[in-house]
């Protein structure tokens, strides 16, 4: 495999850049946030997963500034609640994120989760379309959104594009971000996104501390001489997904960005890999179009 370093990055449909590995903050309390993220920008993350929902946006700019790092070497996403689907609701949180961040703009806006009915889909992406039309917003992309809602998605683009004036006016999809890990392979998902050149984001990638001991999981580690964490992160990068492990402690945080001293075996990577199907986080993936 191509040998990845903490800056290696993936070019977005949107032609933009992500850099390969991302920093979660989900349950980081909003006062230990900033302290986080400067940890994490310290050791070379440059790379920042929030959502509105966190309540933790406003440590993440103040990070992002702290940091005394070009604005441009940082790639910071937030997320569009539930609570806001719709096109007006959306529109206006765009600008809340971006005053709470302190931010002149966002690399990334995800839809959090496909809850809301087709036509508050359609319109919350209509919003992240015109926001990035507007320069507040660079990608935009969806997250736990089933392939029936991947192909619904597709089909509001036509339709806006026929709407909106044309090609490109329905939006570019450049990330579709998912829970991720060999307990949950989402491979159906993931190739659907692969096919399309839509970089896949792999959240709660070491399965949020769940799975250590697992038989597999600790042989390889022995044998790589690695941490279960380090492999299980690694398992995300080397399946070509960029996963955002979360850390609130200092030492975690450098361990998980040290992944790039080793290179997992084609059939080790297979052998951690199950057949199950058993989310740690929420599934809204599995939800209907009308939920
Ligand atoms: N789009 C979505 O719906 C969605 C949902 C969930 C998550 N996410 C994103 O994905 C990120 C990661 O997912 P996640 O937070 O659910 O889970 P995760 O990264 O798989 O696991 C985080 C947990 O593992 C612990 N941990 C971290 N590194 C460790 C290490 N090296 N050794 C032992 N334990 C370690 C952390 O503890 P400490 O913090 O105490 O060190 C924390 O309890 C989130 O922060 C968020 O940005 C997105």
């Amino acid at each position: 495999m191509a040998a990845y370093n903490i800056n290696s990055v993936f070019k977005l449909n949107s032609g933009y850049e992500i850099p390969r590995l991302g920093f979660g903050v989900y349950q980081t309390p909003p006062d230990g946030t900033k302290k986080a993220c400067l940890e994490a920008l310290g050791v070379g993350y440059r790379h920042i997963d929030s959502a509105v929902v966190y309540r933790n946006e406003a440590g993440c700019g103040e990070a992002i500034r702290e940091s005394k790092l070009p604005r441009s070497e940082i790639f910071y996403t937030t997320k569009i609640p539930t609570k806001f689907m719709g096109y007006k609701a959306a529109k206006a949180q765009i600008d809340t994120s971006l005053k709470t961040a302190g931010l002149d703009y966002l690399d990334l806006v995800l839809i959090h989760a496909p809850y809301g009915g087709s036509a508050n889909r359609k319109g919350t992406w209509k919003a992240l379309v015109e926001a990035v039309e507007e320069g507040k917003v660079r990608s935009i992309g969806v997250s736990n959104y089933g392939i029936h809602h991947l192909d619904e998605l597709e089909t509001h683009i036509a339709e806006l594009e026929a709407e909106r004036g044309g090609k490109g006016k329905g939006g570019v999809l450049s990330v579709g971000q998912y829970e991720i890990h060999p307990w949950c392979a989402r491979n159906d998902v993931a190739e659907w996104l692969k096919a399309r050149g839509v970089a896949v984001e792999a959240y709660s990638p070491i399965v949020q501390g769940t799975r250590f001991g697992d038989a597999t999981l600790a042989r390889l580690a022995a044998k790589y001489g690695k941490s279960e964490a380090q492999v299980l992160i690694r398992w995300s990068l080397q399946k070509g997904y960029i996963p955002l492990p979360k850390s609130v402690t200092p030492a975690r945080i450098a361990e998980n960005a040290a992944l790039y001293d080793f290179d997992i075996s084609a059939d080790d990577l297979a052998a951690l890999e199950t057949d199950e199907y058993k989310p740690v986080c929420w599934d809204p993936v599995t939800s209907g179009l009308d939920a």
